[in-house]
């Protein structure tokens, strides 16, 4: 199985001390201030972001990214101070894999809520997301399935051709892996 389907979630946590190697900062707009770990992914993921990215500027839309891996530590002090069914409790966030980003736009004033759903870059992301190897990780509907709310947000990198697979299938990596 190809490492790029690696499955995080409540049931599949990841051990305190994983770091991905290969985190390096893409090339795409940050709200985040340069140097901050938020923007970081590993190496194929940020590529395919700056092309998924570029691909956005290309048809007038503008992506921003918001926040990318998150140590297991920074998910301890997240959770420890939020507790909300969006936040994933440490070791069960994919922030941590370095292949999760949560992205947003000037129309949703940057903000990650359901809110972004109704924005054109939500749309562009549906259905260009997949062809640069992303998929919506957090589906609603599928919220009993992945065991997080709706997060039209969140993008995460499987690859392309499973990113493929997944969209057109409308299954999460939760089914696939139980297939
Ligand atoms: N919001 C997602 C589930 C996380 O905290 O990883
Ligand atoms: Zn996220």
């Amino acid at each position: 199985m190809s490492a790029y389907l690696l499955l995080v979630n409540r049931t599949h946590p990841l051990n305190p001390d994983y770091i991905p190697k290969d985190l390096t900062e893409p090339r795409i707009p940050f709200q985040a201030p340069p140097g901050c770990p938020k923007r970081l992914l590993r190496a194929q993921a940020a590529t395919a972001a700056e092309e998924l990215f570029q691909k956005a500027y290309q048809q007038g839309l503008s992506l921003w990214g918001i926040s990318g891996f998150r140590s297991y530590t920074r998910q301890k002090e997240i959770y420890q101070n939020s507790r909300s069914s969006y936040v994933a409790p440490p070791g069960c966030s994919e922030h941590q894999t370095g292949l999760a980003l949560d992205v947003s736009c000037p129309a949703a004033e940057f903000d990650l809520t359901e809110d972004f759903a109704k924005t054109r870059e939500y749309e562009f992301l549906e259905n260009y997301g997949p062809i640069y190897g992303f998929i919506l990780r957090y589906p609603r509907g599928k919220e009993n399935i992945t065991g997080y709310a709706w997060e039209p947000w969140h993008i995460r990198f499987v690859t392309k051709t499973p990113a493929l697979y997944l969209s057109f299938s409308n299954i999460t990596l939760e089914e696939y892996h139980q297939l």
